[in-house]
């Protein structure tokens, strides 16, 4: 197994490692001490069906039950299908209720941040790629952390380690495309708190944890918690510090969610394009210190 990191503050590619044959103990701590590392680890090639993506990400940990609105019939149900075909295997109209809900993903956001105990890794293998565009972007949240330190900005190290943040999808989706739950849907869906700085548990790392689910700051009036909001988000999400993947059909992508921002950029929504999503789930709340 041969571990080459990409230039920037992020990212590695992994080549020498067939994740359909199982991974031995050593392989899977090399592996993880990795992510712990660069974060995003892109690994080429690996032409493995949903049991076997679902086999080796359950070694990293327990998975997330996806949303009911990604549930597919003929797709394992620990895995989050992102199309836009549907369940005909047909490619969705553009402006259908999915595709439209899909296009929260081209936000910047940290998968499940509005769930109590969010998503540790994610884990994205592409099953058919469009010819152009449908890229992934991933921004680096530790380096923006350290960046706003060395700029001495407010709030200090301190005070933003006590900041706690609501994040809520329903909040996100509005961004975009206005009202689009049902009452019964938001009521499934409250806002949850999250601290707006985790420390990782392996890197010792602290970064920033926000993107778009993140609504408010708790506390503070709705204004001054957006600008901060807003401020931290570009710092995380500035050219220098993020990176896109351009995808290959079998590349399976692994980022760890508690210090990287991602997202799916736009393509001809007529050309197919079906990525498979394991979720790992945290280990608890950013709240209890995880
Ligand atoms: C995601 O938001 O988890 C996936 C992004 C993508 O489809 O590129």
């Amino acid at each position: 197994m041969q571990i080459d990191p990409f230039d920037g503050p992020l990212g590695a590619r992994v080549t020498g490692l067939a994740v359909g044959e199982g991974l031995a103990a050593a392989q899977r701590a090399a592996l993880r001490d990795a992510i712990d590392r660069h974060a995003v680890l892109v690994l080429p090639e690996q032409d493995i069906d949903d049991d076997a993506q679902v086999a080796f990400s359950e070694g990293f940990g327990a998975l997330e039950t996806p949303l009911d609105f990604d549930q597919y019939a003929g797709v394992h149900r620990l895995v989050t299908r992102l199309a836009n075909v549907d369940g005909d295997d047909r490619v969705m109209e553009p402006d259908s209720r999915h595709a439209t809900y899909m296009k929260g993903n081209q936000l910047w956001h940290t998968d499940s941040s509005f769930k109590p105990v969010p998503a540790k890794y994610s884990i994205l293998h592409a099953r058919e790629v469009p010819p152009h565009g449908g890229d992934t972007e991933f921004a680096d949240c530790r380096d923006a952390y350290d960046q706003w330190l060395r700029d001495a900005r407010t709030p200090r190290a301190d005070e933003l380690a006590s900041l706690v943040c609501e994040h809520s999808i329903v909040w996100s989706r509005s961004l975009i495309i206005g009202d689009f739950f049902t009452d019964e849907e938001k009521a499934k869906l409250p806002a949850v708190p999250q601290r707006l700085v985790r420390v990782h548990p392996a890197s010792g790392r602290a970064s920033f944890y926000a993107g778009s689910h993140c609504a408010r700051v708790v506390g503070w009036p709705e204004e001054r918690g957006r600008a901060l909001i807003d401020a931290i988000n570009a710092l995380c999400t500035a050219p220098e510090r993020t990176w896109v993947h351009r995808w290959r059909r079998h590349d399976l992508v692994i980022w760890d969610n508690r210090c990287v921002q991602h997202r799916g950029r736009p393509h001809d929504p007529r050309e197919r394009r079906v990525m498979h999503r394991t979720t790992v789930r945290g280990d608890g709340s950013s709240m209890d210190g995880y």
